[in-house]
């Protein structure tokens, strides 16, 4: 179990938060049919640069860059490379920074050019079931009502939540435990303290959760080739109830 953090240490992840949320907000506007993921990184990289942050996923057990991109049937882990996004593909970006040895992580789900009503359903249930998930991180209240939430929001609507793969308590580093499983049961669980800060993930797949890893060593797809979507925040549990770091 990792330390709580103090309202100043809290300050300083709001940092690092606000980094990652820049990403997000300039990768957005660079996705459309033609874009590679790897022009995606490197709109990453002038973010973190122009911050003056620094990269948690560069060099991360050897891994290659300073973002996740995912298109399609891969869940997560996606390494950005000559892939040319097309109209009608979803695309997961995930994104980190660290802003004075304190992270932030979170990463969204979005369309490239159009997509089918189906598709549209998947990217916004994922949010949804995040969104959901962030309103039970109140004090006194369980990691399992986390797991919960997800849980029931996705598979309440015919979907289902990839399990080999979790959100994580986050700080000076990374990947703090405990970890945050996206199934869980209301009430089990540690008990949520404020100070707690959580990166909570899911990972949602249109068709079965199962998943297997590429020799790459990264990626990871579906096993059916569905379409999968993943969105993440860094949230802390304050006196007020959450409150979402990765935000501008
Ligand atoms: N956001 C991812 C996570 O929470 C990190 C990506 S793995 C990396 O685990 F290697 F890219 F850092
Ligand atoms: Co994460």
């Amino acid at each position: 179990m990792s330390k709580v953090k103090s309202r100043k240490q809290i300050a300083k992840m709001r940092k690092a938060g606000r980094v990652v949320a820049e990403m997000h907000e300039e990768i957005r506007r660079a996705i459309r049919p033609g874009v590679t993921t790897r022009q995606l990184d490197a709109v990453g990289r002038a973010v973190i640069e122009r911050r003056g942050a620094t990269s948690n996923f560069l060099g991360y057990h050897g891994y290659p860059a300073v973002i996740c991109a995912s298109p399609n049937d891969v869940v997560v882990h996606g390494i950005p490379d000559g892939y040319v996004l097309e109209d009608g593909d979803i695309v997961a970006i995930d994104c980190g920074a660290v802003v004075d040895g304190w992270h932030g992580d979170a990463a969204f789900t979005a369309a490239v050019g159009d997509i089918c009503e189906e598709t549209a359903r998947l990217v916004d249930v994922t949010e949804r079931s995040l969104l959901n998930a962030i309103k039970t991180m109140v004090a006194g209240n369980h990691l399992g009502d986390i797991g919960h939430a997800v849980q029931s929001t996705a598979e309440g609507a015919g979907f289902s939540v990839v399990e080999g793969y979790t959100g994580h308590a986050i700080g000076r580093a990374m990947h703090e435990r405990p970890e945050v499983p996206n199934l869980g049961r209301p009430g089990k669980g540690p008990k949520l303290r404020v100070g707690d800060v959580y990166a909570v993930e899911p990972m949602v797949n249109a068709g079965l959760p199962d998943t297997y890893e590429l020799d790459d060593g990264w990626t990871v797809k579906t096993e059916d080739g569905s379409l999968a979507a993943h969105f993440e925040h860094t949230i802390a549990i304050t006196d007020d109830g959450p409150e979402v770091l990765t935000v501008p």
